[in-house]
């Protein structure tokens, strides 16, 4: 009897919604979420943490790279790219763009009860996203709140002149051919 090969074909389904954000708010968000969080490594003096981000020696790894790999990928897969400066600028209607790329037609009561308990504040305030169950010699929020300030811009309070330019000149060059841009 002839051996029969039977081909099977399988078909994996699967969204990613990713959220990409500034790197300069980056850096600052990760500096304090690497202080507070005792499974990552002491981030050290902001001084050397800039110039460790520049070098992506980072747990992500390079901020350059991560981005925009993402953004290339996002023209022939299942991924919703979207911007933490948009969110903060018009939450209906990123969330608008999450329901229509999940397939999904929400009622605007649930559109705005989402847009609530989605908010900064909100999330802030509710056990579950706040964190506060993790135990405090994981993730000790006396250090630095998991839920921190949720705004764009504030690398502007820690940034200094210099790292600042050092910085606009890494961005200039992880950006340049690439038609992916942020909002500072
Ligand atoms: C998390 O939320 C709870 C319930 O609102 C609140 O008691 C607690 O203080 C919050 N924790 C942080 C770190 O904000
Ligand atoms: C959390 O941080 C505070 C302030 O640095 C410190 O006093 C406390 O001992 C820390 N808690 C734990 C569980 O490490």
């Amino acid at each position: 009897m002839r051996p029969t090969l039977i081909f099977v074909r399988c078909v994996v389904f699967y969204q990613i919604i990713y959220v990409a954000r500034n790197p300069k708010d980056v850096a600052v968000s990760f500096y304090h979420f690497d202080k507070m969080n005792q499974l990552h490594p002491e981030p050290g003096p902001w001084e050397g943490y800039v110039d460790k981000f520049i070098q992506g020696n980072m747990g992500f790894g390079s901020w350059g790279t991560h981005v925009k790999e993402f953004w290339a990928l996002k023209q022939e897969r299942n991924i919703l790219y979207m911007f933490y400066e948009d969110m903060l600028e018009d939450p209906k209607r990123e969330i608008r763009k999450v329901m229509r790329f999940l397939g999904k037609d929400l009622s605007d009561d649930v559109l705005e009860k989402t847009c609530l308990h989605t908010s900064f504040k909100a999330m802030k305030e509710n056990p579950v996203t706040n964190y506060t169950a993790i135990d405090s010699s994981i993730m000790n929020q006396s250090v630095s709140p998991f839920m921190r300030k949720g705004i764009c811009g504030d690398w502007k309070n820690h940034f200094t002149v210099a790292q600042n330019e050092r910085f606009d000149e890494y961005y200039q060059k992880e950006m340049s051919g690439t038609d992916l841009s942020f909002r500072f």
